[in-house]
């Protein structure tokens, strides 16, 4: 009887683990890289208005994530952003950082940068942090452009965002060394790379807990197989 119950109980478990799962892999889609959508977003943009879409480069990405994070702290209570780094930043810091071989160091043809003091998603930060003035939004459209790098950076604080544009080459500029790879960033997203954002927005803990969850979940079913087969 007692074995009928537990084999019951068995089943029940193994239903709640499989929706358990299902939502853990619905749930890391929402993973994404918020700097390839804002890439996205730029190159809808810009099909609408029968403009070229621009080239995700990596490189510029992470240029455009060092800028970001440069201006870490920089957000005025109106949420505009206060941050003038030295032009020599890109070559001597920003691009060493990055592992960008410096002979590819192509011409930045435009840049924005935006900062908000609370969590953004992709669509919000477009327009919200982003495009608020008519010089951001002629960047947007300007047709010289041919390489575009987004750099997201969050904090406790708020969410840094910025776009980098370049007229360069196609795949000849802002190479990556080491076969691409370039150098491991610690901290935030960066666009054109698959890899996972590193920075610890909200999301990421929220998953991280349920994996524990998950992982206890598994030990309690496991030690239960164990303890029915015992009897
Ligand atoms: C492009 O983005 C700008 C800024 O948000 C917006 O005003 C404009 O309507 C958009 N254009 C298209 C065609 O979606
Ligand atoms: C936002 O803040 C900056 C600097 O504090 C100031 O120059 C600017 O006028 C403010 N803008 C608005 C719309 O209040
Ligand atoms: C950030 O703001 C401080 C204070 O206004 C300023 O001294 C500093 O240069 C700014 N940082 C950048 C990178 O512009
Ligand atoms: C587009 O960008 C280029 C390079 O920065 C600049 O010279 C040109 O004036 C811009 N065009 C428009 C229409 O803003
Ligand atoms: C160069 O860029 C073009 C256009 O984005 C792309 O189709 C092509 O695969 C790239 N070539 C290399 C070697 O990455």
């Amino acid at each position: 009887m007692g074995f009928m119950m537990g084999k019951k109980l068995f089943w029940l478990q193994w239903i709640v683990l499989c929706s358990l799962l299902l939502g853990a892999v619905v749930s890391s889609k929402h993973l994404g890289n918020p700097a390839n959508d804002i890439v996205d977003i730029i190159n809808k943009n810009r099909t609408s208005q029968r403009l070229k879409q621009l080239n995700n480069s990596p490189g510029l990405g992470c240029i455009a994530l060092q800028f970001a994070e440069e201006c870490k702290g920089n957000c005025t209570t109106n949420n505009t952003i206060n941050c003038h780094p030295p032009e020599d930043d890109f070559t001597e810091v920003f691009a060493p950082n990055c592992g960008v071989e410096l002979p590819t160091f192509g011409t930045i043809s435009g840049l924005i940068v935006g900062c908000q003091h609370k969590y953004l998603e992709p669509l919000e930060a477009f327009s919200q942090a982003l495009v608020r003035d008519k010089k951001s939004l002629s960047l947007l459209s300007n047709k010289t452009h041919t390489e575009i790098g987004v750099g997201v950076i969050r904090t406790r604080k708020g969410s840094y965002w910025c776009v980098l544009f370049s007229m360069s080459e196609r795949n000849t500029s802002f190479v990556l060394e080491d076969l691409g790879q370039g150098i491991k960033q610690k901290k935030g997203c960066f666009s054109g790379t698959s890899t996972p954002c590193s920075s610890s927005g909200k999301r990421k803990t929220s998953v991280f807990f349920y994996y524990i969850f998950l992982v206890c979940f598994l030990y309690m079913l496991l030690s239960q197989v164990f303890y029915f087969n015992v009897l």
